[in-house]
């Protein structure tokens, strides 16, 4: 079956194929009897020791005993190279039958996959279905961005990254090394550069050692000729003004002056040493967001325009970009670009990461390059699962503009709906690809998690509970699109197995929340809340404002880089598991109005969230939040009992609305269910 099926086995990727046999195979103990077939490797080595100590985990049973163990037969035809390239064959095939375990692959990364879909048909009583799965991804680039700049991550977290990203299929990190707010390169030549808090060479290629074992590449980005306040105020000289200070978050004039030719040399010097320590054949270098203002105000910049007959700023970008990108290519590396990059005038070897909105992608497909889908992938704002799960790589541009417009409705999202419109403007130019025939493809994507607000501490509340569906997403056929089929699976991937990696989201979340004062009666409440969507917390409340309403936006913002990350809405889950189950109360209730059971847990929870009353030692928001979880309990009540509610829409309207920078969680069918009549 390509459309997944998790009554039979829950896998996370859904795999290619995937047949369900009769039978299934009992384990007696966590040893297995392993053959290689053509060759092995240290990679498969590890990966057949750590799949079995991974059931033992899983199973509880001993791994040593009496017993032979099931037959696991690997068959690979050629190990890998040490270091995954862009092209890798990741296919495998895998076969549980009466014969025991079969994994066949042409490259040991398809085996490690192989490994880990086993991994998770394994039941907790040690059965293994029969299955045959036929399985590859669907795209070649399944990438994760973190954001170091913002925030240090430091090795822990990001080894810790790692071991998920493999558990999910995922094969790139891409570490955002540059930014306004910090460094996290250490440059020899320029040692001024890297900011006090940094990773040493030996952790690095530490990491990229790690990953490989994995089959995952590590993509540095270094971001440039923007973003840059952090480069300019340990080199000042490489700027056409001084840039001042570089802790504050938002946009920053900083910039690079590309008339100058120190500034090349020093790339040229970073891209060496970049190279030195990240074999991967891309090396991404940013060009976004980059504010032209100091370049139109210097009149040395101007005469070098006129010089060179450079009409204008964006002509300026394309020079720059090209300089840079020419020192790439002297060192054999691919460029990889945000996509303000995107100029006729392109390099058409370049790769194109899309990240504004639904019409970039085919813009740059239509320029002939190769593209990166992120628009629809950036974990940073809070989204729940489904918003990233429904947007395809390669849905037509009417499908992907069709979805954003489609959020600007879903109540999820009214407290932000204005300020999410602004982002219409980069529809600008948007082209509609008439045929395939000079169109670049796309070889993926990313999902992107800014670092503004994630350090070490908050980072795996803030990644998991949407990571493995953007994983899905690039793995996984198109036609595994069902949200609620697929929460089915990713609750079975967080509690059952992430576990196994060294994850426990729940207890980790549970933990800090404490820590930030939150006590354990306070959980009903904390469990139906969520942190404010898309940019609120970032803008805050001021700034937000100002967005909505098309005024100047103010620089001042409640969060800088120093600002610590330690209260409830670090810590909540971007998306209530609570509000969750309500919903899927409520789709049984629109199924069937009055169906018995749907209902009877319904008015449990509401009689709950009225019950809920405030503690004066209580946190903040809480004592207001739980006054709107109150009110929410009273329309449920209401709507149970048959009670019409006319001015319902506006009723939940002020429910949902922020305080602070949390909110009462309704889901789409909640808020169906009360706002629509039964006839
Ligand atoms: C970006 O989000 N500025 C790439």
């Amino acid at each position: 079956m390509a459309r997944p099926d998790s009554s039979a086995v829950s896998v996370l990727p859904w795999p290619r194929q995937l047949d369900v046999g009769g039978g299934s195979l009992q384990l007696l103990s966590s040893r297995f009897e392993t053959s290689y077939e053509q060759t092995s490797s240290p990679r498969i080595n590890s990966a057949v020791e750590r799949f079995a100590t991974e059931v033992a985990q899983l199973t509880g049973l001993p791994q040593v005993t009496e017993d032979a163990g099931v037959t696991l037969r690997i068959s690979c035809e050629a190990a890998g190279a040490d270091y995954p390239a862009l092209d890798e064959d990741e296919s495998y095939w895998l076969v549980v039958d009466d014969a025991g375990i079969y994994i066949d692959a042409a490259c040991d990364r398809g085996v490690l996959h192989g490994l880990t879909t086993l991994t998770q048909i394994v039941s907790t009583a040690g059965v293994i279905p029969y299955v045959a799965i036929d399985d590859a991804p669907r795209f070649a680039w399944r990438g994760l961005l973190l954001d170091v700049a913002r925030h240090f991550l430091d090795t822990q977290a990001l080894s810790r990254t790692l071991q998920g990203m493999a558990l999910c299929k995922l094969n790139v990190l891409h570490l955002h090394l540059s930014d306004d707010q910090g460094f996290r390169f250490p440059c020899t030549s320029y040692p001024k550069l890297a900011s006090a808090t940094t990773y040493s060479a030996a952790d690095l290629s530490a990491l990229v050692e790690e990953a490989a074992f994995f089959g995952i590449r590590v993509v540095p980005e270094i971001d440039m000729p923007g973003h840059v306040s952090s480069w300019l105020a340990a080199y000042p000289q490489w700027g056409s003004q001084a840039s001042g200070e570089s802790r504050r978050f938002g946009p920053h004039e900083a910039c690079l002056d590309p008339t100058n030719e120190d500034v090349y040399t020093a790339i040229g010097c970073l891209f060496d040493e970049l190279a030195d320590i990240f074999p991967d054949e891309c090396l991404h270098l940013g060009g976004d967001e980059v504010n032209p203002k100091w370049w139109s105000e210097a009149p040395a910049i101007a005469e070098f325009m006129d010089a060179n007959q450079i009409a204008d700023v964006v002509g300026l970008q394309a020079y720059f970009n090209q300089r840079v990108g020419d020192l790439l290519a002297a060192r054999g590396k691919t460029v990889v670009a945000w996509d303000e990059v995107l100029q006729p005038s392109l390099n058409p070897d370049w790769i194109v990461q899309c990240w504004r909105g639904a019409t970039t992608r085919d813009r740059a497909r239509a320029n002939g390059n190769r593209t990166l889908v992120s628009a629809h992938y950036y974990l940073d704002l809070n989204y729940p699962v489904d918003v990233h799960y429904g947007f395809d790589p390669l849905a037509s541009q009417t499908d992907l503009v069709a979805r954003e417009d489609a959020l600007l409705d879903d109540p999820r999202f009214s407290h932000v709906a204005a300020g999410m419109r602004w982002a219409s403007q980069w529809r600008q130019g948007a082209i509609q690809l008439a045929s395939a025939a000079n169109s670049g493809p796309v070889l993926g994507g990313e999902a992107c998690l800014w670092g503004e607000l994630v350090d070490s501490e908050v980072l795996d509340v803030r990644l998991w509970s949407r990571l493995p569906a953007v994983a899905e997403r690039l793995w996984s056929p198109a036609e595994c699109e069902d949200p609620d089929e697929l929460h089915g699976r990713l609750e079975h991937y967080l509690t059952q197995l992430h576990p196994l990696r060294g994850f426990d989201l729940q207890a980790r979340s549970r933990a800090q929340l404490h820590k930030a004062g939150v006590e354990d009666a306070w959980l009903p409440l904390i469990d139906m809340l969520e942190p404010v969507k898309w940019y609120g917390r970032l803008l805050g409340e001021v700034a937000l404002q100002a967005r909505i309403s098309g005024e100047r936006i103010p620089q001042a913002r409640p969060y800088d880089a120093d600002t610590p990350l330690t209260t409830i809405a670090d810590y909540l889950a971007p998306e209530s598991h609570l509000a969750r189950q309500v919903d899927a109360l409520c789709a049984a209730l629109l199924d069937e109005p009055g169906a018995e059971r749907a209902m009877t847990e319904l008015e449990k929870l509401a009689t709950g969230w009225i019950s809920l009353h405030p503690a004066a030692a209580a946190p903040a928001p809480l004592a207001e939040l739980a006054a709107a979880c109150g009110e929410l309990g009273r329309l449920v009540i209401e709507r149970l009992q048959g009670v019409p509610a006319p001015q319902t829409k506006a009723q939940l309207a002020e429910i949902t609305a922020p305080r602070g920078e949390l909110m009462v969680a309704v889901g789409p069918l909640l808020h169906r269910w009360l706002t629509e009549s039964d006839d």
